[in-house]
């Protein structure tokens, strides 16, 4: 399975900040925004990626992360000339994609808690394979509803009246199919081809699995200032009680195998004096005495 992290996007709502730099660029904390949902990715086992993001912005995520081979992982990246729409993604990565299935994720969404999205893409059969989860204003979001056997029966994108508390958040795994379903949408009344009717697409044809997330895990979206201040205050708080860091790729990369424990030795040894480095290095030294599983 292939992966893709959508980047691009106005950030309208975060200016000033996003005037120099995507607002996935913006600082979660203690590391940029993108790399918590590139670490969803890693963690979920997935080794191809793509990223997608603005003319303006691609350089600046080359630079953060270059080809990937650091982390024992690739990285391919494409331009989104315009937000045409989250679903415009597979056109623009259709060659990226191939015969493959493929994992889309949001650059500016946030998880942590639970191991639902390994899970699920470990499980995947085909068709697509989407999440619910419960919130107090669905009607940001697109919104499911369930009937009494728990089975998706609606998909809605920003519902005035929404006809559940289920949003649905920015993870999507898709069979290859998604590709060809892409290329026939038509854009919606604002002008994007939307995620949403691809999901209804999907809904429609009986093939749409939506994986309820439990209460124990986080979802932030952290696309507002006061909803970015969250997400960093967040993140400060279970980092410090835990002494675990969230949102980590070459950890991530370390615990798949993707990286050997001397690779990540030498990747750390590169790094300048820092509280990220002290915590990798650190965490070096826990596996070199105990073990991989049990660091
Ligand atoms: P949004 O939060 O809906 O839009 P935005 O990032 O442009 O922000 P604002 O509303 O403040 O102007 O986008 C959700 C995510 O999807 C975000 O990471 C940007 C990304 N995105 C694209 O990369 N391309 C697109 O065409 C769209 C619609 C979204």
């Amino acid at each position: 399975m292939k992966g893709i992290v959508l980047a691009g996007g106005a950030g309208s709502r975060l200016y000033p900040l996003t005037q120099v730099a995507s607002k996935q660029l913006q600082p979660v904390y203690d590391k940029p925004m993108v790399y918590y949902p590139l670490t969803v990715l890693i963690a979920s086992g997935i080794r191809e990626i793509c990223l997608i993001s603005t003319q303006h912005d691609l350089p600046r995520f080359k630079q953060l992360f270059g080809d990937g081979t650091q982390w024992g992982i690739s990285i391919d990246y494409r331009e989104q000339e315009k937000p045409a729409g989250i679903a415009q993604a597979f056109l623009i990565a259709d060659d990226f994609i191939g015969e493959e299935q493929v994992v889309l994720i949001l650059g500016d969404n946030i998880f942590f808690g639970g191991d639902v999205f390994p899970r699920a893409i470990s499980e995947f059969q085909g068709g697509a394979t989407v999440f619910a989860y419960h919130v107090t204003d669905p009607e940001r979001y697109g919104v499911v509803e369930f009937d009494r056997d728990g089975q998706a029966i609606s998909l809605e994108e920003k519902p005035k009246q929404p006809r559940s508390n289920f949003a649905v958040p920015g993870v999507y795994i898709y069979d290859n199919g998604v590709v060809q379903i892409a290329r026939e949408m038509k854009p919606s009344a604002r002008g994007e081809l939307e995620i949403t009717d691809v999901n209804k697409e999907y809904l429609q044809r009986g093939k749409l699995r939506v994986v309820r997330m439990s209460r124990g895990t986080a979802w932030l979206d952290a696309g507002t200032s006061s909803s970015l201040h969250d997400a960093s205050a967040y993140v400060q708080t279970i980092e410090k009680r835990q002494g675990m860091k969230l949102g980590c790729p070459e950890e991530a990369a370390l615990h798949r195998g993707f990286l050997k424990i001397d690779d990540f030795e030498a990747l750390v040894s590169k790094m300048p004096n820092c509280e990220y480095r002290d915590y990798l290095a650190g965490l070096a030294g826990e596996v070199r005495r105990v073990g991989l599983s049990a660091a």
